[in-house]
């Protein structure tokens, strides 16, 4: 097939080198950007009088047209055409003719591409956004069923001291709070214009760049066309955000599995969130958390791959740079979901309170009570540690708990020890106290 670009060529191309440079088969996905780009694109052209009013309304209706195949899925993209927007070039073409080869003046796939990826992550992002937001809703209203749930909170993975089961889920809360922050910052970096940049220089014909900037809805343009061109730092840093907000969904995950096992019993997922095994059919696996934390590691890989392609590429456009896609379709996709599952299995999960209580009942993570006690009463709290770390000693030896030590040898122990000391270790107290 012939080439949009093929006047300097004399040679034959061969199908299996063309499709090794092609990227249809996965910028198809910015095709609507694509479309929309080119529209805002020729109605410059025609405001700027570059094309006379009835190229520029044959332009429109033919690019409608195009928009209208796509949206019925309708569009056959092939990969002789190469990429999305020599496929839609085509397209334009087959629908109006030689007129269509008007629409690419002042322009160049460059300004094309990265035009189109700005826009594909402004629309996502918001996606994210709204995802981020309605998980911290459920993280929200869960927290508020489980204030006054008590379970133990770890250090080192061990009972450290009871915490509330909503104060827990809050600071899940915070860490996505912070996500959706990261990545309502970034907006202002995601949008802003590079259409008119050209193929790097910029270009001889009176283009008007604000427009094209407003019709499209970005809020500003690139200053430096070189820079507008090869800049991907707002998909780098959409990768970024997407790690760390994977890390956060991972870490959460872990919990998630250890919670569900034998050991914890802590929650239970519903069906709909887990799954069985073929062999062992008691199984019931917490497999959507699993791959939560799986998945992880394909978001920081996309981020270290892209970091990696941009790292010494010289100015401007590099085909390099065609490499930035799979990356960043993969991360949405990963991460939109990632977000809906979780939602979903902590909105549904059951929560067992007895045995998240029980559990801060039969430890020692009301040490730290009895040792702040005895420094209310006026002993250095380096010597209550001391004290305290004696008992905890003593109860391991005999198999009971600072809660079941007689009154009469804690007044062995310090005199100034009073009945009340039952009610400071229990662990509800404990939690009540540090409201
Ligand atoms: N498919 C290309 C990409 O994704 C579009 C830009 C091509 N530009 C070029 N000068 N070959 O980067």
């Amino acid at each position: 097939m012939e080439k949009l670009w093929g006047g300097r060529f004399q040679g034959k191309s061969e199908a299996w080198i063309d499709e090794f440079g092609a990227s249809i088969s996965f910028d198809k996905n910015l095709a609507k950007q694509d479309i929309a780009g080119s529209l805002a694109h020729v109605k410059m052209l025609g405001k700027c009088g570059i094309l006379n009013s009835e190229d520029t309304q044959e332009i429109i209706r033919g690019l409608n047209i195009v928009a209208e195949k796509l949206n019925k899925g309708e569009l056959q993209f092939t990969l002789a055409n190469e990429d999305v927007h020599l496929n839609i070039e085509k397209m334009l073409h087959e629908e109006i003719g030689p007129v269509a080869g008007k629409l690419h003046t002042a322009r160049s796939r460059n300004d094309q591409v990265a035009t189109d990826m700005h826009l594909y992550l402004k629309e996502t992002v918001q996606n994210v956004i709204e995802k981020i937001h309605h998980f911290r809703e459920v993280l929200v209203s869960k927290a508020e069923e489980h204030v006054e749930t008590i379970m133990p909170g770890y250090t080192h993975l061990q009972h450290a001291q009871p915490i509330s089961f909503g104060h827990h889920l809050m600071a899940y809360y915070n860490m996505l709070s912070r996500d959706q922050q990261r990545f309502e910052e970034s907006v202002k970096r995601i949008d802003i214009s590079p259409l008119g940049c050209a193929a790097l220089a910029g270009t001889t014909f009176p283009i008007d760049r604000e427009y094209t900037a407003e019709l499209l809805g970005f809020s500003s343009i690139y200053d430096n066309s070189l820079d507008g061109v090869s800049d991907r730092d707002f998909i780098l840093e959409f990768l970024s955000d997407s790690s760390i907000l994977m890390m956060h969904l991972s870490r959460f995950c872990e919990e998630i599995i250890l919670w569900c096992s034998h050991e914890f019993q802590f929650i239970e997922l519903t069906d709909t969130f887990s799954t069985g095994s073929s062999i062992m059919p008691q199984k019931k696996n917490p497999d959507m958390a699993e791959l939560i934390r799986g998945k992880s590691g394909r978001v920081y890989g996309n981020l270290f791959g892209l970091l990696t392609v941009l790292k010494g590429l010289p100015l401007a456009y590099n085909k390099d740079l065609q490499e930035d896609k799979e990356g960043m379709f993969d991360t949405a996709h990963t991460i939109l979901t990632s977000l809906d599952i979780i939602a979903g299995m902590i909105n549904t999960m059951n929560v067992n309170k007895e045995i998240m209580t029980k559990s801060t009942q039969k430890d020692f993570s009301n040490a730290t009570e009895l040792a702040d006690y005895l420094a209310n009463k006026g002993i250095p709290f380096r010597e209550a540690h001391e004290i305290v770390g004696k008992l905890v000693l003593a109860c391991t030896q005999k198999g009971i708990y600072l809660q079941d030590i007689s009154i009469s040898d804690y007044q062995a122990i310090s005199p100034l020890i009073e009945q009340d000391i039952y009610d400071t270790l229990s662990s509800h107290t404990a939690v009540v106290r540090r409201h």
